[in-house]
């Protein structure tokens, strides 16, 4: 990100000023950045002298990395304009830079919130563990009604190592602001229209975590301490409807890790309280990454929905969205079976037409990976994606429109 380190830097301490001030009286050794005001080289020197390394040096401001002991110093001093503990050196390899890493992401979502007060709101859903704000934003274009619409809610990022699911809804959101902008008709109607609510990374901590010192980890849960020292829990085992019954492990160091219990962490407790206070929310929709399916409820068992037009809207509305992305459609199950996964409890518990979309690519032989797919294939999976993404939202009104045989629109 390098050239635009400064800017994004500067975007962050603006939302997170001096979030991170209270955490500096510790006697452990936390490292922060920090704004801190300096005219000259003098006061940059005796400002160095304190120990903290200047990175950047403005007229009358440097961008330093220094220790809570040091921050503490320059508080006294009363030179500190800003701090964050957001572990800024975290990054994409270079060859990866198109992703957005959280801080880039953090800045995106703010500058769109920012610049479009009428169309776009920002919300902090939970700090994690590590003090990342989880990101939503609501696309309305009248507020005050928002609750009366019929919304959907998207949400990327539940496995830190699939960042491509964190692109897509990132790159819907400014589509929908944009195109609206430009007074697309159909893009128009729906802001409209709808309520639209996103999430583009439910584990920003595990995302950061995969990323550290530019190198790829294949990390996939989140960055909970779990009793034994071991480290994540699969926030995709976690959710609590028929949570640990099967496919999840209670094995703190597997990659299915469940947690010690249903909704044990604030990633998915943050995601169930936020669904829980939008009762108009009719359909969702999960981004992982990779294999080119599109998949829907249940995923703890090989059995069908037992409501015959439940299934049905699931297994039509999947069906047709195989034609725009290519996909494949298919019960979760038929996968493999897993619990507590967020599609088997948004539907299981609240009834919303749920689809889980494993994006491209399809295996790993593609470009260096599955994971890790390269910035080309960034574009033409969002233009692939986005009649599915469309599709969903214009019948977030009433899914069950899609049989044709004048159902009711839900209640919950
Ligand atoms: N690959 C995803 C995961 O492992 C999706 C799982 C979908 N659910 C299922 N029951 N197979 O979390
Ligand atoms: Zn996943």
């Amino acid at each position: 990100m390098k050239k635009k380190s400064l800017v994004l830097l500067l975007a962050v301490f603006s939302i997170f000023t001096f979030s991170a001030v209270k955490k500096a009286q510790s006697t452990d050794h936390n490292y922060y950045w920090m704004k801190i005001s300096a005219k000259d080289k003098f006061e940059r020197s005796i400002i160095a002298n304190l120990g903290v390394a200047i990175e950047i040096v403005k007229e009358d401001y440097v961008i330093a990395y220094g220790s809570n002991v040091e921050l503490e110093k320059i508080q006294q001093l009363g030179k500190l304009e800003a701090s964050s503990n957001l572990a800024l050196e975290n990054d994409f390899p270079a060859k990866d830079a198109g992703y957005h890493n959280y801080v880039e992401l953090t800045s995106e979502l703010q500058t769109l919130a920012t610049q479009n007060p009428d169309l776009v709101q920002i919300l902090s859903i939970a700090k994690t563990t590590e003090g990342r704000d989880i990101w939503a934003l609501r696309i309305t274009a009248d507020f005050s009604e928002a609750e009366q619409k019929p919304a959907m809610i998207y949400m990327g990022g539940h496995h830190a190592r699939e960042h491509l699911s964190v692109e897509l809804p990132l790159m819907l959101a400014q589509y929908l602001v944009n195109q609206f902008r430009a007074g697309n008709p159909r893009i128009v109607q729906l802001v409209k229209t709808r309520d639209i609510h996103i999430i583009p990374t439910v584990n920003p901590d595990g995302m950061e975590y995969d990323i550290k010192d530019a190198s790829y980890k294949m990390w996939r849960k989140n960055r909970s301490k779990n009793s034994d020292g071991t480290f994540g829990v699969d926030l995709n085992r976690n959710y609590g409807f028929q949570w640990g019954t099967g496919g999840s492990s209670s094995d703190t160091s597997s990659e299915t890790y469940k947690g010690p219990s249903a909704f044990s962490e604030i990633e998915t407790i943050a995601v169930k309280n936020y669904i829980e206070a939008h009762t108009n929310i009719s359909t969702l929709l999960s981004f992982h990454s990779f294999s080119k399916l599109i998949l829907y409820p249940w995923g703890h068992k090989y059995q069908a929905i037992e409501t015959a037009n439940d299934q049905a809207v699931h297994e039509t509305m999947a069906k047709k969205m195989s034609d725009w992305n290519g996909y494949e459609p298919q019960q979760s199950s038929a996968l493999y079976i897993a619990s507590g996964d967020t599609t088997d409890w948004s539907y299981g518990v609240h009834k919303i037409i749920s689809f889980t979309f494993e994006l491209d690519p399809a295996n790993t032989g593609f470009g260096g990976g599955g994971f890790y797919p390269g910035v080309g294939v960034i574009n033409p999976v969002f233009q692939k994606n986005l009649e599915p993404m469309l599709y969903l939202l214009e019948y977030a009104d009433n899914p069950y429109r899609v049989l044709n045989v004048g159902i009711g629109p839900i209640t919950r």
